[in-house]
């Protein structure tokens, strides 16, 4: 489920906006993902980027009218048949007022009329024209289609404006079309989840933490978005952004943590944890910077609460899963963390490992079940990994 777009095939709208030009950052995206793109573009479109330019990046040729010169047969209607998806990035007010209209006056609107696959449609244009109400009457009307909006994003526009009608980011664009491609076998569940560090506060200025990444956890919430889930992060100190349509919380130190978790904790049904918390905390963070006039410094510590541990005492029908960072004997101190903590699963990890845990974007995990099962997983990129976990935490039950 980790590659969604892999072989399938993509028509790439294009109208005459001026953000055209990332249209070309996604297609060549959606080349990478594996996709097959066929482009459509309309009359205006061609103003701001040439055909030559998406004839060379999709290997393809690309359709500019309904009837072109020495093609006898009809093509927007083969095309139609065969397409998989199709997306208008960027989407133009008149585009969207003809397809709310069902009208197809160009190459592109009749090729709409006839797709049956999942369309997409990324608006993309000055502010005042995305609020008025004849567009958003026509985005409710395209909606009410079954077609997906990718809402623009805010910021300053071409046209000296500030507000929304910029095109969404290529990237999101991608994820919002592997999402439509995806499965929805985590619809109706809430997932709650940690990822990254956290920190303790000796002073203002210093603290103690570890170098997890965040990684494995924004891959996993990323995944479970893509399958329907509700999803709700608790993040730690990272420089990840904001997994689309994740309900974020950013935390730092391991009490925060545990308060969030805490606070959301009753919404979820699935709670999945791979945040690596600091276990002790300096028992006074100084109020101010500390001077260095002594040779030595002690810093006392004190254990942080036990997050995990704390759900598995008031288990319900929650499934709980965690993972555990291990430099030794990976398989009986995962276990004795799964029996310790009551969990469902427990995610075992060598850190220090090439090409496994902390800051790699690869990890290699054996799985440890609550039933005595045990699995080992190739190496594998983040992404794909968490899919993986998902397909076997998915049908799993609460082991009360
Ligand atoms: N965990 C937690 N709260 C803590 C410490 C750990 O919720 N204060 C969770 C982690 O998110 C992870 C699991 O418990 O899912 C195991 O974490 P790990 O750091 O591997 O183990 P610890 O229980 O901290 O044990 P140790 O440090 O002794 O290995």
């Amino acid at each position: 489920m980790h590659a969604p777009l892999k072989d399938k095939t993509i028509a790439l709208g294009v109208t005459g906006g001026i953000a055209a030009y990332k249209s070309v950052e996604l297609l060549r995206l959606l080349t990478k993902a594996g996709a097959r793109v066929r482009v459509i573009m309309t009359a205006n479109a061609e103003w701001f980027v040439g055909p030559g330019t998406f004839q060379a990046l999709s290997g393809l040729p690309v359709c500019t009218s309904v009837f072109e010169a020495g093609d006898a047969s009809i093509r927007h209607i083969d095309w139609a048949k065969e397409t998989d998806l199709a997306v208008i990035a960027p989407a133009t007010a008149n585009t969207i007022g003809k397809l709310a209209n069902g009208i197809a006056d160009d190459a592109l609107t009749t090729f709409m009329l006839a797709v049956t696959a999942p369309v997409v449609i990324c608006p993309a244009m000055n502010t005042n024209m995305y609020e008025h109400p004849a567009v958003q009457r026509n985005l409710d009307i395209l909606q009410g289609y079954g077609h997906h909006i990718v809402e623009p994003d805010a910021g300053s526009l071409a046209c000296g404006t500030v507000g929304p009608g910029r095109l969404a980011t290529p990237e999101n664009i991608l994820e919002e079309l592997a999402a439509v491609l995806t499965p929805k076998d985590l619809k109706g569940r809430t997932v709650l989840l940690t990822a990254g560090p956290t920190r303790e506060a000796i002073d203002p200025v210093r603290f103690v933490s570890n170098p997890s990444s965040g990684k494995m956890g924004f891959a996993l919430a990323r995944a479970a978005v893509r399958r329907g889930a509700r999803v709700i992060l608790v993040a730690g100190p990272v420089d990840l952004p904001d997994p689309l349509h994740a309900e974020v919380h950013r935390v730092a130190s391991a009490a925060e943590m545990a308060a969030c978790v805490q606070a959301h904790a009753a919404e979820a049904g699935l709670v999945i944890k791979t945040a690596a918390v600091a276990d002790y905390r300096p028992v006074q963070t100084a109020e101010h910077k500390i001077k260095k006039t002594e040779d030595r410094l002690s810093v006392e510590f004190e254990r942080t609460i036990d997050i995990l541990k704390t759900l598995g005492q008031q288990k319900t029908d929650r499934v709980l899963v965690g993972f555990a960072a291990e430099t030794q004997q990976l398989r009986d101190n995962a276990r004795k963390k799964l029996e310790a903590k009551n969990l469902d699963m427990i995610v075992a990890n060598r850190i220090g490992e090439a090409g496994s845990g902390f800051e790699a974007d690869t990890n290699k995990v054996t799985l440890l079940y609550r039933d005595g099962r045990e699995e080992r997983l190739p190496v594998m990129a983040k992404d794909a990994l968490a899919h993986e976990l998902l397909n076997r935490i998915a049908p799993l039950r609460s082991g009360t």
